[in-house]
């Protein structure tokens, strides 16, 4: 292997990454904020009575907005949140289903494709974009549509296309007392980047030193099950677009009843993963347990373990630390492979070939 960029040297960070990356995950904050405001200030929203259930639709960096928003507000909101990634729409949704539709770009053809549905089922649509085919569509059919900015990667806007659509839940009368929360969360990760930012040096930076212990593996994240997971799955997605390299994610408990096992016989291949737990720094429950003891485990097979313990006064706040620090880590770990974060040629391409097919 190359020697790696130094990740202390801004001026070169800089000319690595024309796209801007790390800059977009640097102001992940003020974009939270921002974020809030907007979903706090749209000017139409869909009527709330007689709601009974949420369903967020979308694909890739735009519905995982979704899966957040589930992990923390389902309990709190009291009925059953679902996000769905297809061109169809279950039928049970229907009339009494806010049906968020999330499209970054607006363009997504499954997500237009099952707006087709939700029409058919007669569901209240809200629309989060910056335009293209899907406003077009909600301002033929009359649907709420809250316009976020635009010029980002869809996964470099996950503030705008997760909590604006919580701040209009909020106006709606869905929920209460989040967006306060959500709030506090984004000062609180002003402070992580501060942390974990191209300006603090490597020595100080754990998200700059994770980054140059991936460098050469693939990374293989564990997230305790529910939130932890999606922060799971979210890195694993980061990994993938940011730093190009393949990665894969599981939840505990339930890995712990068969991916536990693969890693016995390819030892080649097992040796050059590093396994990465995410579990909250004080919790006590029988999961917690199982990461100690899988970490244990994995220690003889993998190439190496991280076990990280995810802290923050609210569960708001620790999942969008571990979301923001997976975020970092990613970037770095792309400008350490000496490839641009943000360009994703493959999904445009697969995505041109289909439009081609007509
Ligand atoms: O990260 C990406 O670029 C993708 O996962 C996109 O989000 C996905 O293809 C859907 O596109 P859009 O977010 O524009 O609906």
């Amino acid at each position: 292997m190359q020697e790696p960029v130094n990740l202390d040297d801004v001026m070169t960070l800089g000319e690595m990454d024309p796209g801007g990356m790390l800059a977009a995950v640097e102001d992940f904050p003020r974009q939270c904020a921002e974020a809030l405001n907007l979903g706090r200030e749209a000017p139409e929203l869909p009527d709330a009575e007689g709601i009974s259930r949420v369903a967020f639709v979308g694909m890739g960096g735009s519905a995982i907005g979704g899966d957040i928003l589930r992990a923390l507000l389902e309990d709190v909101v009291g009925m059953p949140m679902s996000v769905h990634r297809s061109y169809r729409l279950p039928s049970l949704l229907g009339p009494d289903t806010l049906a968020v539709f999330v499209s970054y770009s607006g363009n997504t053809e499954e997500t237009l494709s099952a707006l087709d549905d939700a029409i058919y089922l007669g569901c209240r649509v809200l629309v989060l974009t910056t335009g293209g085919k899907l406003l077009e569509r909600a301002r033929a059919n009359r649907y709420p549509a809250v316009v976020i900015p635009g010029g980002l990667q869809p996964r470099a806007a996950l503030g705008y296309l997760s909590l604006t659509a919580a701040a209009a839940m909020e106006r709606m009368g869905l929920i209460q007392g989040f967006v306060r929360v959500a709030h506090g969360m984004a000062e609180s990760l002003r402070a992580k980047g501060e942390e974990w930012g191209r300006l603090s040096p490597l020595e100080k930076n754990f998200a700059k030193q994770l980054a140059l212990r991936l460098r050469g593996k693939i990374p293989v994240i564990y997230g305790v099950e529910g939130m932890l997971a999606v922060a799971a799955y979210r890195w694993k997605c980061q990994f993938n677009e940011n730093s190009k390299v393949p990665a894969f994610h599981h939840a505990l408990p339930e890995m712990n009843h068969n991916e536990i096992v693969g890693w016995h016989v390819l030892d080649e291949y097992s040796r050059k993963v590093e396994a990465i737990f995410l579990a909250e720094e004080d919790d006590a429950s029988r999961v917690a347990k199982r990461v100690e003891i899988t970490a244990d485990l994995l220690r003889e097979k993998v190439g190496g373990v991280t076990v990280l313990r995810v802290g923050g006064d609210t569960r708001t706040e620790r999942l969008f630390s571990a979301v923001h620090l997976g975020d970092f880590v990613s970037a770095y770990l792309a400008l350490l492979n000496g490839v641009d974060p943000t360009p994703v040629e493959v999904i445009t391409l697969l995505k041109e070939r289909m439009a081609a097919e007509g």
